[in-house]
């Protein structure tokens, strides 16, 4: 069944983070070269201390960080998330190392409008540590994917994917750094195709105009 969907209302983004922000500096610079025509609202992290907030502030872009300690349910802590982002007016949720399971309310509120970015050739070696999974499966090919966030984890019609081939001189270390600079190049694209609209979801896939 093909679900005909509109592209995010607005061209704003919110990007969640939890750690060091590498993709989301990606982001930063891809708007920055004018490679990805949006800008970005707000950074939330689920961590005051992420190293992230820091290039966000470089970068002159609001932040907030959330605590899921200081909510008594994770509902509470998404609604949290949600109110920040709907009162910044943000059409376009990314994900960008963020470690924290949402909810079906949040990603309800915010249908066919969250993306996030895993290490990993998707639906393989979903999770943590992708890129150590797929290194001591022993696979010659891994890679990243952006895809649609659904409340499943690590789920969702894919947007974008990129093949990283597994080297014999490999370590998980090596190899992730390799994917690291797939991510930052399919992340913006990913942003931009969605932003740009004229796709439909059809089952799970995720089909544009040709
Ligand atoms: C990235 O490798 C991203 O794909 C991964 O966390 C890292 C965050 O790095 N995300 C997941 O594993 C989500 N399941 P960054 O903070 O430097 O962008």
């Amino acid at each position: 069944m093909s679900t005909r969907t509109r592209a995010p209302g607005n061209r704003r983004l919110g990007v969640l983070i939890s750690g060091r922000g590498s993709n989301l500096q990606a982001i930063i610079d891809a708007i920055a070269e004018r490679r990805l025509d949006a800008e970005i609202a707000v950074v939330v992290s689920s961590r005051p201390d992420a190293p992230g907030l820091e290039r966000a502030r470089r970068a002159g872009i609001g932040t907030v960080a959330f605590s899921h300690q200081d909510y008594d349910s994770r509902d509470a802590f998404d609604a949290a998330i949600a109110r920040e982002l709907e009162r910044r007016d943000v059409g376009l949720v990314c994900l960008a190392g963020f470690m924290r399971l949402l909810g079906s309310r949040f990603v309800a509120a915010f249908p066919n409008a969250i993306l996030n970015v895993h290490p990993s050739l998707l639906p393989a070696f979903r999770g943590l540590d992708a890129q150590r999974q797929a290194w001591e499966h022993g696979v010659r090919v891994s890679g990243a994917t952006v895809h649609i966030v659904t409340p499943e984890l690590d789920d969702g019609p894919i947007v974008r994917q990129a093949v990283v081939p597994v080297l014999p001189t490999d370590t998980a270390d090596s190899l992730a750094a390799r994917i690291l600079v797939e991510e930052h190049r399919i992340y913006p694209e990913a942003i931009q195709a969605v932003l740009d609209g004229g796709w439909t979801i059809d089952g799970r896939r995720f089909v544009e105009r040709p």
